[in-house]
């Protein structure tokens, strides 16, 4: 029996689940900037679904849709709409990984798999976790110059890059009364620790309110897991639970260095964002003077700022990216804060509740 976990070294990618992936592909390509790497599909002789596997960074998307009703793809679109079904997580060992995983409670989906190809050799394997998102252990350091077997690499095109570098954070959302259950799968299972708590006190406005806990693993793994909690109206989290249908991934936090110009390109290729109210710029000027980016562009861009004992920290959120007011993204520029932008739940939900409101769903 073993007795230790398999470290985490990172993300290896998220696998988007959605209706057509190559228009996804060209979104992902042509409004957030990333390159088009590899390709699965009727053309390297994949019968059952389309993959397009796109980098930016250290970031790697997957987004694949499936070729028949039947396929778990389908199914997965059908249910929830487009999603993140899979958070892939690099380790050194799948097997450890696994077993690990299974003798601590995790229901596996795919056992320890080795796919060889001319590439070399590429191991994975797949256990269960919140709603229907799985969670894949991946180990490439045997493998080179390719995604995985059966992709073909397709001609990078490295110009439209808008400057982001690696997935800050993954947030998933799950059913109230369950945070605490799905926290302790991923201590238990994976060796997370438990890095910070917000109650529906810290995240509450007049309306609605969501409690949170943040997951870390190294310091490279970080996943946030939130729930609902009683407010006077129906909570973001709610509205996400209930047009998901289940619990999911609800945000990718992605990171830049430079997020005036991340933003100006995202507004200029039409990426839509939640608008802040121009009065939580007025009081910003008594304390942001020391950072080196102005108040007229942080107000010009909407960019929200907060800041901890060890620094700063500059975020916005897209709207939803789908149909659906479920999956979205934030962009963050850390310079130095470790935190989440908790100094900016208040004004954020309330900006979310003006736009549930539009939806008839607050
Ligand atoms: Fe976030």
């Amino acid at each position: 029996m073993m007795t230790t976990t398999c470290p985490i070294k990172g993300f290896d990618h998220l696998e988007f689940y959605v209706g057509n992936a190559k228009q996804a592909s060209f979104f992902y390509a042509n409004c957030f900037g990333f390159d088009q790497v590899a390709y699965c599909g009727l053309e390297t002789g994949e019968q059952e679904k389309t993959s397009y596997v796109l980098e930016q960074g250290t970031i790697r998307f997957v987004v694949s849709s499936a070729l028949s009703p039947n396929h778990a793809i389908a199914q997965s679109v059908l249910t929830h709409g487009d999603t993140i079904a899979v958070v892939a997580l690099a380790v050194a060992d799948v097997n450890t990984a696994f077993e690990y995983a299974v003798i601590q409670g995790a229901t596996g989906v795919v056992p320890p798999t080795t796919q060889e190809d001319e590439h070399g050799t590429f191991k994975f394997a797949v256990i269960h976790s919140f709603g229907d998102t799985l969670i894949k252990f991946v180990d490439r350091s045997s493998y080179v110059d390719n995604f995985a077997p059966g992709y073909n690499k397709l001609v990078a095109r490295s110009t439209k890059s808008i400057g982001l570098t690696q997935i800050d954070h993954v947030v998933g959302n799950v059913e109230e009364g369950m945070m605490n259950q799905w926290v302790q799968f991923f201590i238990k299972t994976m060796g997370f620790d438990l890095r910070m708590y917000f109650d529906d006190l810290t995240i509450a406005t007049e309306y609605s309110a969501l409690m949170s806990k943040v997951l870390e693993n190294g310091d490279k793994t970080i996943i946030n897991i939130n729930e609902p909690a009683k407010g006077l109206r129906t909570s973001q989290i709610q509205e996400y639970l209930d047009f998901h249908h289940g619990a999911g991934i609800q945000h990718l936090g992605l990171m830049t260095n430079n997020i005036v110009q991340t933003v100006t390109k995202l507004k200029e290729a039409g990426v839509e964002f939640i608008s802040i109210p121009q009065t939580y710029y007025e009081n910003l000027e008594d304390w942001v003077q020391e950072i080196d980016i102005s108040v007229e562009d942080l107000t010009r861009l909407g960019i929200l700022v907060d800041r901890d004992e060890n620094g700063y920290l500059f975020q916005l959120f897209t709207k939803p990216i789908g149909d659906r007011p479920t999956l979205f993204f934030e962009i963050i520029e850390r310079r130095g804060a470790q935190g989440f932008g908790e100094g900016n739940f208040k004004s954020l939900f309330t900006a979310l509740e003006r736009e549930q409101a539009l939806r008839g769903t607050l």
